[in-house]
């Protein structure tokens, strides 16, 4: 090997190494984020909560109720709002808001533990995070049926720390309602066919009502 040749190779084998590194670096910076997967919504996303047109408002007006409820998406700080107001007069004590998100394709949640929820903001009342992993049927007046809802309560008591409020909901902490009553021998939620998720509020026969408010920051899938 003349010595041109040597010093060819040798830059060549130095630039190969250089990018081999910067790869390496690369790739351990990505290790050290979060799996993209197991960002669902808000500020470790892309999308953060998708569009307001995205999160479907259903309240218990289905029923004749006059609950209200509306989410607002900031794109700047990737938070979602949800705020309205809890009414159990019209329906003698019951009453229940919500926004649901359906997914595109179903999320399949297999092998992750629980989801993670930050809270950004809240006030004193308890909200509800529900999963639903099959779409609800349509009886033969054309009416759609409620599917099993797979829920999980968190109030003011859930252990938050000072400034970034993180809930830990395992999966196994969701148990099935089914019209906000809960249906004992359901099956078990399955986890590989997560069709739609939805935040939601409910007054516990009259134990709350009036405004509510909750800002999220996030919601994440832990293994
Ligand atoms: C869900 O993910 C698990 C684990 O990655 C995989 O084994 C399974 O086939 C997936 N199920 C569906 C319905 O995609
Ligand atoms: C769970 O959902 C997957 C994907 O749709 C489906 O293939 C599977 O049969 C379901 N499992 C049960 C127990 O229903």
């Amino acid at each position: 090997m003349n010595g041109m040749g040597w010093t060819w190779t040798t830059a060549l084998l130095v630039g190969f190494m250089v990018v081999a590194v910067q790869c390496a670096v690369v790739a351990e910076k990505q290790k050290a984020m979060l799996h993209p997967d197991s960002a669902l919504f808000g500020r470790n996303t892309h999308d953060g909560w998708r569009t307001e047109r995205d999160w479907a408002i259903v309240t218990d007006a289905v029923r004749g109720g006059s609950s209200t409820a509306k989410v607002v998406i900031s794109p700047r700080d990737k938070t979602l709002y949800f705020s309205g107001n809890l009414d159990t007069t019209t329906l003698g004590g019951a009453g229940f808001a919500s926004a649901r998100f359906n997914f595109d394709a179903p999320l399949n949640l297999t092998g992750v533990r629980a989801l993670l929820i930050t809270v950004a903001s809240r006030d004193d009342k308890t909200y509800a995070l529900n999963l639903v992993d099959s779409l609800p049927e349509t009886s033969p007046d054309g009416r759609k049926q409620s599917a099993i809802e797979y829920k999980f309560s968190f109030g003011p008591e859930s252990s938050f720390s000072e400034k970034n409020a993180e809930i830990y909901a395992p999966i196994s902490g969701f148990v099935p309602y089914y019209r906000g009553r809960r249906v004992e021998n359901a099956p078990p939620l399955n986890t590989s066919n997560i069709v739609a998720i939805s935040i939601m509020i409910q007054s516990y026969f009259d134990q709350q009502k009036g405004d509510y408010s909750l800002k999220l920051s996030s919601i994440d899938a832990r293994k």
